[in-house]
């Protein structure tokens, strides 16, 4: 082959290549089914927004810094201090940087990528469980209770996260050190959306003022018919008695700009004017995450976890568990749930003692807040900051954010009940959450012990340097 041969062959190649990658990336990007183009599937967290590759990707050859952009902007908020214990910030640190030899931890990727099923574990994660080695390997001689421990028990439920802490730090174990399994208050906190709808300031309280409506109130336009019973239960319930008229969600436009319109499926961009709170933490979790990417909502027959077959269809809207015109939270709290959820732990729960408690509270032999439901646990009543000047309890409506590791869920759950060292073995028993806790924990969980031993290795020693 001669130079000039070479030379085209070259040439040639090289067009060949630009129009593939060409092809790719217009494929990727422009065509309906981009799945196709994946090198694996997706982890479990992410399989819901498989098709919106832009959620990640903004071009096909999508470098580190863009990815990591992208994880942010969907998780930042939780990868923060307090709720962080690592948070990257930590690790651009220069006084840090020699722990980034072995393992760059200020990449999200680094621990969490994607595409990889063959190497993903719990939790998303892609190293291996003992990864913390690579930085706290004197761990044994900065701490003699440590001594001899093995580096893949360090993340081991009840002992630490790498993330979210909250509940398993020294100060906070110390803190709660011998309570009893069950505290002698034992209830959750009150909602309160009601009482502070005054100082909500995007409320609009100009077009829907807070006043109970009578039954000729009623805004419905000509035309439109609703059956006694649903006109009966908007009358009676929440929205009527707050002054929220038909056309509060019927009433609303196709497109910014445009006239609104009746209409007789309303959907939570009609709830978000008046609930913005619940629609922005419903679309973080599980339930609501594909309305986030603009995706149409979940079904059940797409789900990865069991389903109860006969209602592959239900879509994943507010709808789901509110159903109108009642929107009534009793029932959404557990028989919403049972309406899809079929997995062992879902069904045992009416076996549970927590289930009898939450029955006495309906039948008003219990006090309010005493019962346990399913939302108790996954949905729970939280103090949330909704600005700079101004906090309330809100019915956190991510799913996901007690759960995996699912000590997130001892604060604000089990501890308005239960004591620190009982909650921790019983969230370490596979056995016991399977059956949704019936019985006690069959696990001893060791950090309490350690935390005590710590506590009062640091008294013996100020006692001998008082006594010098
Ligand atoms: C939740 C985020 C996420 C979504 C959604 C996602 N990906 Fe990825 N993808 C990643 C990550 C993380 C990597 C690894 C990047 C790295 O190692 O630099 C990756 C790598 C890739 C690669 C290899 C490219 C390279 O640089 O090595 C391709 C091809 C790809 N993804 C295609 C897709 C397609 C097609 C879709 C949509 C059908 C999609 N991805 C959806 C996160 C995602
Ligand atoms: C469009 C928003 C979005 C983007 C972008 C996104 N995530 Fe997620 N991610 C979610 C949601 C929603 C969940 C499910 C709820 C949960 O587990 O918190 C989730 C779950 C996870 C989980 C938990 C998985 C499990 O099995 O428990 C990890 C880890 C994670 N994401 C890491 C990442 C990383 C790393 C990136 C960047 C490559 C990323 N995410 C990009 C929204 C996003
Ligand atoms: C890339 C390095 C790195 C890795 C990997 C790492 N850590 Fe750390 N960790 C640190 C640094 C730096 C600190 C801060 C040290 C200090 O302030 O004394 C820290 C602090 C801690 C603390 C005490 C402070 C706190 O706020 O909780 C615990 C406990 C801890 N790490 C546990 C773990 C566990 C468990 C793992 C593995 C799941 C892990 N770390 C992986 C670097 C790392
Ligand atoms: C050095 C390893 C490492 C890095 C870097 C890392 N993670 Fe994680 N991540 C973990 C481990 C380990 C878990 C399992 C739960 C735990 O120990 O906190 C986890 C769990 C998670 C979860 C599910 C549980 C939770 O607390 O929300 C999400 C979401 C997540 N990581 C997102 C991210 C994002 C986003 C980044 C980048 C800003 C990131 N992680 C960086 C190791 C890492
Ligand atoms: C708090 C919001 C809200 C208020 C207030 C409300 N609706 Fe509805 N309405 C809904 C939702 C949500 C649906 C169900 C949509 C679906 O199934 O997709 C619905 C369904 C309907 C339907 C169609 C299906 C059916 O059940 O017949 C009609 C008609 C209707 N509403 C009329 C009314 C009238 C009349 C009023 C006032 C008396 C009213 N609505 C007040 C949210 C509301
Ligand atoms: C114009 C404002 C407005 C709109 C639009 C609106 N709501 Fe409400 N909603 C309220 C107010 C105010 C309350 C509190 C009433 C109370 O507790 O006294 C409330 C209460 C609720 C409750 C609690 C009911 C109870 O019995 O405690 C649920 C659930 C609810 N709304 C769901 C929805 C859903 C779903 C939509 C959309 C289909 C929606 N709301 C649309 C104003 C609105
Ligand atoms: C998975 C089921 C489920 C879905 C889906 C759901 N909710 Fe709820 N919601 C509940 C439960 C359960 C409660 C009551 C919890 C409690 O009493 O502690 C509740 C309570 C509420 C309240 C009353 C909050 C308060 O502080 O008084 C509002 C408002 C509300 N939901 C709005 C919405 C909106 C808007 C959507 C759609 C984005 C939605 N919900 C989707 C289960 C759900
Ligand atoms: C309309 C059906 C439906 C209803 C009603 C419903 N869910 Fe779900 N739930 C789903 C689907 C679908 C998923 C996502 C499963 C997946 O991605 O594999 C899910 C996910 C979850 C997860 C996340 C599990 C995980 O491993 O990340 C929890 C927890 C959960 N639901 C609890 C509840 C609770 C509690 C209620 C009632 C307050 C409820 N659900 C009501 C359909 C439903
Ligand atoms: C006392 C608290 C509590 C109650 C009550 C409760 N759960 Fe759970 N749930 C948990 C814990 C803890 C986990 C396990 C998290 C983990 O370790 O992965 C869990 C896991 C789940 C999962 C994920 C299952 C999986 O295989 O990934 C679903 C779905 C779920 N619960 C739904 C429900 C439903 C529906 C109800 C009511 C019928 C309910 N839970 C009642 C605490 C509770
Ligand atoms: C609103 C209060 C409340 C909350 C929240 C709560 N519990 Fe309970 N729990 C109780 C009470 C009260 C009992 C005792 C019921 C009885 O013996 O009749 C109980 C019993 C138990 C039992 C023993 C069941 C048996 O058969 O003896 C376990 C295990 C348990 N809870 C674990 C948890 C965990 C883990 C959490 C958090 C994920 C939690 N609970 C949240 C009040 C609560």
């Amino acid at each position: 082959m001669d130079k000039k041969q070479r030379r085209a062959l070259v040439g040639l190649w090289l067009v060949f290549t630009l129009a593939l990658v060409g092809w790719l990336s217009y494929s990727m990007f422009k065509s309906e089914d981009k799945t196709v183009f994946m090198p694996g599937p997706l982890t479990g967290g992410h399989h819901q927004i498989g098709v919106a590759c832009t959620a990640c990707h903004t071009d096909p050859l999508t470098s580190g810094e863009v990815i990591q952009q992208a994880c942010v902007n969907c998780h930042g908020e939780d990868r923060k201090k307090p709720v962080d214990s690592h948070p990257r910030a930590k690790f651009t640190d220069p006084r840090n940087a020699d722990t980034l030899e072995n393992i760059d931890a200020r990449q999200c990727i680094t621990c969490h990528t994607e595409h990889q099923p063959d190497m993903t574990g719990n939790n998303g994660l892609t190293q291996p469980v003992d990864f913390c080695v690579h930085c706290h390997r004197d761990i044994g001689d900065d701490r003699p209770s440590h001594q001899g421990m093995a580096f893949d028990t360090c993340n081991s439920a009840g002992c630490h996260n790498f993330h979210n802490n909250r509940a398993l730090y020294t100060d906070f174990l110390i803190k709660h050190l011998h309570e009893p399994d069950l505290l002698v208050s034992r209830t959750l906190p009150a909602r309160e959306f009601a009482d502070v709808l005054g100082e909500i300031v995007d409320y609009p309280a100009d077009r829907y003022p807070v006043t109970p409506l009578a039954d000729g109130d009623a805004d419905v336009p000509q035309g439109v018919q609703l059956a006694a019973a649903d006109h009966g239960d908007w009358l009676e319930t929440a929205h009527a008695n707050a002054g929220v008229n038909c056309s509060a969600c019927h009433l609303v436009a196709p497109a910014e700009n445009e006239k609104p319109e009746w209409t007789d499926t309303p959907d939570h961009r009609a709830c978000a004017q008046c609930h913005s709170l619940e629609v922005a933490r419903f679309q973080r979790g599980k339930h609501g995450m594909r309305l986030a990417v603009d995706l149409p909502p979940m079904t059940t027959g797409e789900a990865r976890l069991p389903m109860k077959p006969e209602t592959a269809h239900e879509q994943l809207g507010c709808n789901g568990c509110h159903s109108a015109h009642r929107f009534d939270t009793r029932a959404a709290a557990v028989e919403g749930c049972l309406g899809c959820h079929a997995d062992n732990h879902s069904l045992a729960y009416k076996d549970s003692p927590h289930y009898a408690l939450w029955q006495k509270e309906l039948n008003g032999e219990g006090e309010p807040g005493s019962g346990v439901s399913c939302a108790s646990c996954h949905m729970p009543r939280v103090n949330f900051d909704v600005n700079d000047w101004m906090s309330r309890i809100l019915v956190d409506h991510n799913q996901n954010a007690t759960l995996s590791p699912n000590e997130k869920m001892i604060r604000p759950a089990c501890l308005h009940c239960h004591g620190l060292g009982y909650t921790l073995d019983a969230l370490a028993d596979p056995a016991l959450i399977e059956n949704n806790f019936r019985g006690m924990p069959a696990v001893h969980v060791k950090s309490m012990a350690l935390a005590e031993a710590d506590l009062k290795r640091a008294e013996a020693e100020r006692a001998g340097s008082g006594a010098d």
